[in-house]
């Protein structure tokens, strides 16, 4: 029961919002005028997305906090100051993230908790500090109580090896998202799950391990040419969420390539098999390529 205009004059906080995706939900939201904290780790990068979405003459306003995701106090808090100030926390976007690309015997315990911490651990302290809020605000269901918006991935639905860990959070953010989903529908509040292939952010260079190297993987892997504009993505976040829609899954081809592995399971697995041994065929080639300019 999202209303007509889920943005204009309403309360948002985007973790990760100092980068990437984060980023262009946060001028996305200040176009359309709702009142955003920007929080984020890296607390310059927030201030200058803050600076650059709240310019004069955007309907709406952005304001920057540090915040580490993994630390459920400091979450709460950021989400308990903007119900303080403004009586309503309306939209979380539970967005901050990373991810570790190798083969798994080379992750070390420290990278899995590492990944756990931020993927997971971090959405569900956005969960935790701000749904209910919004369930008190849809008072029983007789009002818009708000909208929950987790950036999972095309890895939260399809899971192909060496970035393994990172398709294990990211399934478990779908698993959460979707489920939350049928049991806030009738307290008023909306959740929406983001399940975009690659997107042209910082991402994509993080996170290697040994050979590893994110464009060949995250391009050749999901069937796109190049990746996705991430206002693109976030102009169709916005839709999303006005729309009331339980996921997003895009571009096209990935939705395909989705929908074409629900129904055959054992084929998709079988095809991801191919592509890991596809990519470490490329990482080789890659070595040698630098092994011989060196
Ligand atoms: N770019 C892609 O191809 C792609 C595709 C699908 C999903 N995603 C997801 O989108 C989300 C945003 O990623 P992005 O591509 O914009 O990456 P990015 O690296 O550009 O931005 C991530 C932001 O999260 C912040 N961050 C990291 N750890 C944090 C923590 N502990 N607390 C608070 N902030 C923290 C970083 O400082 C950074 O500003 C992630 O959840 C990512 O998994 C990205």
């Amino acid at each position: 029961m999202s209303p007509a205009d889920p943005f204009s004059g309403s309360q948002a906080l985007v973790t990760g919002g100092g980068s990437g995706i984060g980023a262009a939900l946060v001028h996305a939201l200040v176009d359309a005028g709702a009142h955003v904290v920007v929080a984020d780790l890296d607390e310059v990068a927030a201030q200058r997305v803050a600076d650059a979405a709240g310019a004069a003459g955007a309907p709406g306003t952005a304001r920057a906090v540090r915040l580490d995701v993994t630390d459920a106090a400091a979450v709460q808090a950021a989400v308990d100051e903007v119900v303080a100030r403004a009586g309503r926390i309306d939209l979380l976007f539970n967005n901050a993230g990373i991810t570790f690309g190798g083969e798994t015997e080379d992750l070390t315990l420290a990278q899995w908790d590492a990944i756990i911490d931020v993927n997971i651990r971090g959405v569900v302290h956005g969960v935790a500090a701000a749904y209910p809020h919004m369930v008190r605000q849809g008072a029983g269901g007789s009002a818009w109580g708000g909208h929950v918006v987790n950036t999972a991935s095309m890895g939260g639905l399809m899971a192909a090896g060496l970035i393994t860990s990172y398709v294990m959070t990211k399934h478990a953010v779908v698993g959460l998202s979707l489920a939350l989903r049928t049991e806030a529908a009738a307290k008023g509040v909306g959740v929406t799950v983001l399940c975009p292939a690659a997107v042209e952010t910082p991402i994509l260079e993080k996170g290697h391990l040994g050979r590893f190297h994110g464009r060949d993987y995250y391009l050749k892997g999901q069937g796109v040419r190049r990746p996705l504009d991430p206002d693109v993505l976030a102009a169709e976040a916005l839709a999303a969420v006005a729309a009331d829609r339980p996921l997003l899954v895009t571009p096209r081809p990935a939705r395909i390539a989705w929908r074409v592995g629900r129904l055959a399971p054992a084929f998709a697995n079988r095809a991801a098999t191919r592509f890991v041994a596809k990519q470490r065929r490329l990482q080789a080639r890659r070595a040698r390529k630098q092994g011989a300019a060196a």
